[in-house]
């Protein structure tokens, strides 16, 4: 089965027409950004708030705004929550693996594509910061991973009934994972600033003022809604997930309504679905290693993988 990464499909050609209507929407959400709070980043000159939440301005809360405003969640599709440095590349890669079942695993699109190529993220890959996509054209299920804090989510993730599941990690590793991301990808050095220090970092961290922060408010919407929706939320640890992978692996897919058959099982497509998605293999290939590929200008998908442990 061929395979063509879903962001790819969302942007058709436009009309002059229509890319001047996109300008239009974007400058739009500029204007209202250049009203609202901002802080010293950590990681760029300034982050903003919005929402009750810190976002980069413009690489991430033009499509978080993107999203709010143009996106239409179907009772089918699969929304993949988390905080950066949780754990988002292992669950796209376990989520695409449940419900894309008719890959073989010795062609599987996952040994070729990044699991962000599967599973784009909503406010990075499809509403990028020049155009607005069209996700209709996706057929159904339509996988996507957001960093969208709960009570931002677009009311069409909350109507439509859609599963979501939400990663949740250590918050210390966490910020160590976010701090050696920052330097792969050298984010922590502003042009006409020092280089902001570990100390200084961790304080911003603390207080709330890191990208997507409030850690702690980013995970309890989503814990507090898992609470009141259990069928409709599933709430995961990445410390469960690394010491228990297959009995979580096993919920996962139930909670998706992609559970494994007795045949599927007998024929150790579990453990297949693991040994593809471990942090051993996933980091090993081409792709994920020693490819030019990026997610965005900058971000290599090698940028992703690092050692994958607890408590480092
Ligand atoms: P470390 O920096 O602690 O190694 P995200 O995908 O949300 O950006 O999170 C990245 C973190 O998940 C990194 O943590 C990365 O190494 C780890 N990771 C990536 N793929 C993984 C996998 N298959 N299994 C376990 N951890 C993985």
């Amino acid at each position: 089965m061929e395979f063509t990464p879903p962001s790819r499909k969302c942007f058709p050609t436009k009309s002059k027409e229509e890319e001047e209507e996109d300008e239009r929407i974007y400058q739009k959400y500029m204007d209202l950004i250049s009203t609202l709070p901002t802080e010293r980043g950590c990681t760029s000159d300034h982050i903003t708030l919005y929402q009750g939440f810190w976002h980069l301005p413009t690489s991430s809360l033009l499509g978080v705004m993107a999203v709010q405003q143009h996106f239409k969640a179907r009772s089918t599709n699969i929304l993949l929550a988390s905080t950066p440095k949780s754990g988002t590349t292992w669950m796209n890669a376990l989520i695409f693996s449940i419900v894309n079942p008719l890959y073989d695993f010795s062609t599987h699109p996952l040994l070729t594509h990044n699991s962000h190529e599967c599973v784009p993220m909503l406010e990075i890959s499809i509403y990028k910061t020049s155009q607005i996509a069209n996700p209709d054209v996706l057929p159904s299920p339509r996988l996507f991973s957001t960093h969208i804090p709960y009570s931002s989510l677009p009311k069409s993730t909350i109507d439509s009934n859609c599963r979501i599941v939400y990663i949740c990690r250590n918050p210390k590793d966490v910020f160590v994972s976010f701090w050696h991301f920052a330097d792969v990808i050298q984010i922590k050095l502003n042009k006409d600033q020092p280089v902001i220090s570990l100390e200084e970092t961790f304080q911003m961290f603390c207080k709330g003022a890191s990208p997507w922060g409030p850690y702690w408010d980013h995970v309890l919407g989503y814990w507090k809604a898992s609470l009141e929706w259990p069928k409709r939320i599933l709430f995961l640890k990445y410390e469960v997930l690394r010491s228990n992978t297959s009995v979580c692996l096993k919920k996962l897919a139930q909670h998706l309504e992609y559970p494994f058959s007795l045949e599927e099982e007998k024929q150790g497509v579990v453990e297949k679905i693991l040994e593809l998605c471990s942090f051993e293999n996933l980091s090993n290939l081409e792709v994920n290693k020693s490819s030019d590929k990026e997610l965005v200008p900058g971000v290599k998908f090698s940028a992703f993988f690092r050692k994958g442990q607890v408590g480092d």
